[in-house]
């Protein structure tokens, strides 16, 4: 038993932000954004719309893609770190009410940036075991929700959006799908990445907490510093443990939060840049969306051949680390 993607699609917001719109009270510029991160727009969620809306959209157009009834689904995996609700309802429910896959057990995967992968791998284990057959995998996040938009050492890195897979079972004997995964956490690093208040620890409802600190803070310099080294050893490890290098796979596809991580990662590991895929500019770091929005992207454009092996890597908060390789 095998567990194969059948198809991937996903939705962003139609309002697009680009750098030139940020206020000049601000105090950033297209130049430094660009030249720091590779960044050019975001897409943005209007007021009312929530993870679960973008979520249920991608979701829609891969059943659609897929030709699957939203019936014969078994599992909604939903990784995300911007829940419609703080802790539950899981956003995973509230998209099998709305796909209306009453058959489906739904539960939501916490893991930062890295959300998909792990979700991915989750999916993979659900199907090879025989719990599950068709399994709905999906990225979604608002982070530009949550973002201080007076802080410009993060209010202008993020964006919105969702991407979806359907993971199904394959019993054929060409070897495909998700053939390996590496999940890792290094929880020490917490504290570098988060959102202080509104949890069990620092509450708001009490009034104690400033709701100030709920809004995401980062250690921009320390998270860098973290993702060049676990992208540059995670991938490399990765092709190692499957007797591999870097020209048996047709694309890496990784976390899209900075192109110079991406460039650094690419140098350290001695693997040319161009086998990296970015498209970063449009839409920013759209946290566990990034990496299924790049797929689809990818296939659309007609650069995900059947048979080709691609590389997943995403690292986030948790901190969180990770990679799948796929045969498509
Ligand atoms: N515009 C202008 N100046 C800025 C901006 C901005 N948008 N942001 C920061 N600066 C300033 C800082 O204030 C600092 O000024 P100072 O020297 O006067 O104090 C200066 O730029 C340099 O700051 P650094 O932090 O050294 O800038 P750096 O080159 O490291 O770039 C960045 C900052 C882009 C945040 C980088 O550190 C980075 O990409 N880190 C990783 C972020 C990431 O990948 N996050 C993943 C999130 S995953 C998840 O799970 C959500």
């Amino acid at each position: 038993m095998q567990a194969v993607i059948e198809a991937v699609d996903f939705a962003v917001p139609e309002k697009r932000m680009a750098n030139s719109e940020f206020p000049a009270s601000l105090g950033t510029s297209d130049d430094w954004i660009r030249s720091h991160t590779g960044i050019g727009s975001r897409h943005i969620a209007e007021p009312g719309v929530a993870t679960s809306d973008l979520a249920a959209q991608a979701s829609q157009k891969v059943l659609e893609k897929a030709g699957v009834p939203a019936e014969d689904l078994d599992l909604i995996l939903l990784a995300t770190a911007t829940p419609d609700f703080i802790g539950f309802p899981s956003v995973a429910c509230i998209v099998q009410d709305k796909l209306g896959a009453k058959n489906a057990a739904a539960m939501d995967i916490v893991a930062g940036c890295t959300g998909f992968i792990y979700a991915l791998e989750t999916a993979r284990a659900f199907v090879v075991s025989g719990s599950a057959r068709k399994v709905l995998v999906c990225g979604a996040d608002v982070l530009t929700r949550v973002v201080n938009w007076e802080d410009r050492n993060t209010c202008v890195l993020f964006g919105d959006g969702a991407g979806a897979v359907v993971v199904s079972a394959d019993e054929s004997e060409i070897e495909r799908g998700i053939l390996h995964s590496v999940l890792k956490a290094d929880g020490s690093g917490a504290d570098l990445l988060g959102r202080n208040a509104g949890g069990t620890r620092f509450p708001l409802i009490d009034g104690k907490a400033d709701p100030i600190e709920s809004f995401l803070h980062m250690d921009g310099r320390k998270v860098y510093n973290f993702a060049v080294k676990v992208v540059s050893e995670g991938i490399v490890d990765m092709m190692k443990k499957n007797h591999l290098c870097h020209k048996d796979i047709a694309w890496i596809v990784p976390h899209q939060a900075n192109v110079r991580i991406i460039e650094a990662a690419a140098k350290r590991s001695k693997i040319p840049l161009d086998k990296f895929f970015m498209n970063i500019e449009e839409y920013a770091n759209t946290s566990g969306a990034s990496i299924p929005i790049a797929m689809s992207e990818m296939s659309s454009r007609g650069l995900l051949k059947r048979g080709d092996l691609i590389l997943t890597f995403g690292f986030g908060a948790g901190l969180t680390y990770g990679g799948n390789i796929i045969r498509w």
